[in-house]
């Protein structure tokens, strides 16, 4: 059986890699020629990713081949596509990318190929857009969908660990999808209807960010209350309570999926979650407004969009330096992730000189950055609980 797999990001990437490694010949296609090229070189392109560094030496060039030509994949007797699929500034789906990589697929598939969509997308998407793409080759196909649910930095281990959902469109393409996915993941369920499987991962998401606007509530009252949040958070949780971490969410996940919903369905929850997760940014600025005399020197400790994963798409810490410099503040940006070039490069005056500054406002969590900056605690702007013992877990 030849695989192919299409987009090798984050998230196809590893699981191209993870099916070679099962013994399955893949043909991985992407349209950057220098992330093909790299990954056909066995060099991994995510090193935040350090076991997928290991399956690529192991096959790259050999079970597992990059290329930019949707050719080379004729052979192939499955697809899985794991491109990526972002929102606009209206915040509806732009579907310009997956519909391009679905009209290639159905260009050079065999008839009868087995098509799996692993990108998260609206309930839905599957059976109308992705199979109107699907028919116009005029062949017939099999169509699955499979959420991916990797997390940079642990994606290889999450298909070991990590339940797998599968569904198809009919029972056939279920069985078949079933049958594929049990190659090189250990827990494999095969769930009733496309739409289910597309909601189980918007649905995670969803969680997520409800409650981290929970959490950011509850973080606020403990504020206003005199309380530690973190140590109320850490004796109120057991088995029927999980409050989760406050903070701002970041990244291309959590903050995109409630859209989704919100776009087609009347979820006033979501999208008042989404609403005050977006701002807690203005929370975070008015505290340091409070430590800080507008005009004073700042530094936002971390640029990432999370800690471990060096990507500044959909990062908060973003739109706080503008916000930050809109105050009139003169803002520096640390993140150990990046060189100071790399900081520079991206238009920002670098420092990590702690002593130096008026505030200094951490969005990401760097152990190894505590106890420099608890020279420095009364003023720091904690979003992230650095300081605080019952913010471990
Ligand atoms: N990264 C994560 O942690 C994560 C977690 C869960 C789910 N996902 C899902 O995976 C999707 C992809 O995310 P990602 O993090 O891999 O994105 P990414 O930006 O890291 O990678 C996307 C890749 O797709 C390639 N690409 C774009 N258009 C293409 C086309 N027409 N044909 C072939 N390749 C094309 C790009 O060159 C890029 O290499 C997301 O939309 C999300 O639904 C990601």
């Amino acid at each position: 059986m030849k695989i192919a797999v299409v987009g090798l990001g984050k998230a196809g990437l590893p699981l191209a890699a993870v099916i070679a490694d099962s013994g399955l010949e893949v043909i991985g296609v992407d349209i950057s020629k220098e992330r093909v090229a790299k990954i056909n070189k066995g060099i991994n392109p995510i090193p935040e990713e350090q076991e997928l560094g290991v399956l690529l030496k192991k096959h790259a060039g050999s079970n597992l081949k990059a290329t930019t030509d949707y050719n080379d994949a004729k052979q192939c007797d499955a697809f899985i596509v794991i491109v990526p699929l972002l929102i606009d500034d209206a915040k509806k789906p732009d579907f310009a990318i997956l519909k391009q990589a679905f009209l290639a697929v159905a260009e050079v598939m065999k008839p009868k190929s087995l098509v799996v969509l692993e990108t998260t997308v609206p309930p839905g998407t599957t059976e109308t857009k992705v199979k109107q793409w699907l028919d116009s080759s005029g062949k017939p196909y099999y169509l699955a969908y499979s959420p991916e649910r990797i997390m940079t930095g642990y994606s290889i281990s999450r298909y070991r660990e990590f339940p797998k959902v599968v569904a198809g469109i009919d029972a056939e393409s279920g069985r078949l999808a079933l049958e594929l996915y049990k190659r090189f993941c250990n827990a494999v369920h095969l769930v009733s209807s496309i739409r289910t499987a597309e909601l189980i991962k918007v649905a995670e998401g969803v969680y997520r960010d409800v409650n981290i606007a929970l959490a950011n509530e509850l973080y606020k009252v403990s504020n206003e209350l005199g309380v530690d949040f973190y140590e109320v958070r850490k004796y109120a949780n057991h088995r029927y309570c999980h409050i989760h971490k406050p903070g701002n969410v970041g990244g291309h996940c959590i903050p995109i999926y409630p859209w989704f919903l919100i776009n087609q369905h009347n979820v006033p929850l979501i999208k008042l979650a989404r609403e005050l997760n977006d701002e807690m940014l203005n929370f975070y600025a008015k505290r340091l407004q409070q430590i800080v005399p507008k005009g004073g020197k700042v530094l936002v400790v971390g640029l990432s969009f999370r800690e471990g994963v060096k990507e500044v798409a959909y990062s908060r810490s973003i739109p706080l330096i503008a916000m930050l410099k809109q105050q009139g503040y003169e803002v520096y940006v640390y993140d150990p992730l990046f060189t100071e070039e790399e900081i520079r490069g991206l238009g920002f005056k670098y420092s990590k000189d702690f002593s130096s500054m008026d505030g200094i406002i951490v969005m990401n969590y760097y152990p190894e950055l505590r106890d420099g900056l608890m020279l420095y605690k009364d003023k720091v702007v904690d979003v992230k609980g650095v300081f605080n013992d019952f913010a471990v877990d």
